[in-house]
């Protein structure tokens, strides 16, 4: 059966990547999250002292570009790919909330951004490939055959996120993952290069009361529809 290229983009913590996941298994196709690489980008900055709270070197991050090596692994026990940063499995270390607050200003980084766009685009080429991102639709595949764009209410959005690094045991509030949630919508749809915007013929899929469930049937059925059709 022919392949296609499915876009998924959105605010952050709309659970995109946990559908785009299922999604991707049921198809046979391969699962990239391009935020997990804009994560890694991070992680290697604050590594390295380039960024914290009040500061940014945005200069050295630039130049050290080129000494960053950013991969993905399946593991057959997690079911999905996760992220190495030169060589080393940082996949649970990008998720904290100090990476999260410091990924939407590396993000504004045309260079970052040119590098992990080519690097997506790369993995993209063969088709059969479900990305979740927000510039997807826009930026990497402006000729994915599928676009989604999924959306719901900040508070829905960071209850799920606050639940998810409880789970981990981070020890942070609801106020400031609400907080975080909301400056990262600011900062990605103000952003100069590529904002997060809702392609011109994406579907837009509001999930604030879709159970996860209902959602994948949902993308499941605009999958096989595109398939058909294209
Ligand atoms: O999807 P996420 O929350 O893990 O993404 C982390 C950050 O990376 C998000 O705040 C914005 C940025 N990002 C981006 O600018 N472009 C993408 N395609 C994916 C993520």
């Amino acid at each position: 059966m022919k392949k296609i290229t499915i876009a998924i983009d959105g605010f952050s913590s709309t659970g995109k990547s946990t559908v785009a996941k299922q999604l991707a298994k049921a198809l046979g196709y391969v699962y990239v999250d391009s935020g997990a690489m804009y994560r890694a980008v991070t992680l290697f900055a604050m590594q390295h002292q380039m960024i914290s709270k009040d500061h940014f070197d945005v200069k050295r991050l630039v130049s050290a570009l080129d000494t960053l090596k950013i991969t993905f692994k399946y593991n057959d026990t997690l079911g999905f790919a996760e992220v190495y940063l030169n060589g080393i499995n940082v996949e649970n270390d990008i998720r904290t909330l100090e990476v999260s607050q410091s990924v939407s200003q590396v993000a504004e980084i045309s260079e970052v951004r040119r590098m992990l766009v080519l690097q997506q685009q790369r993995m993209g080429e063969e088709k059969g490939v479900v990305m979740d991102g927000r510039d997807i639709g826009t930026v990497v595949f402006p000729d994915a055959e599928l676009k989604v764009f999924m959306i719901a209410s900040a508070e829905t959005r960071a209850k799920r996120r606050h639940n998810e690094l409880l789970e981990r045991n981070e020890k942070v509030s609801f106020d400031d993952v609400l907080k975080n949630v909301e400056s990262r919508d600011m900062i990605d749809s103000s952003r100069k290069d590529s904002p997060l915007l809702k392609a011109e013929n994406a579907i837009e899929i509001d999930n604030s009361n879709l159970s996860l469930t209902t959602q994948f049937e949902k993308l499941y059925a605009l999958a096989q529809n595109a398939i058909e059709h294209n």
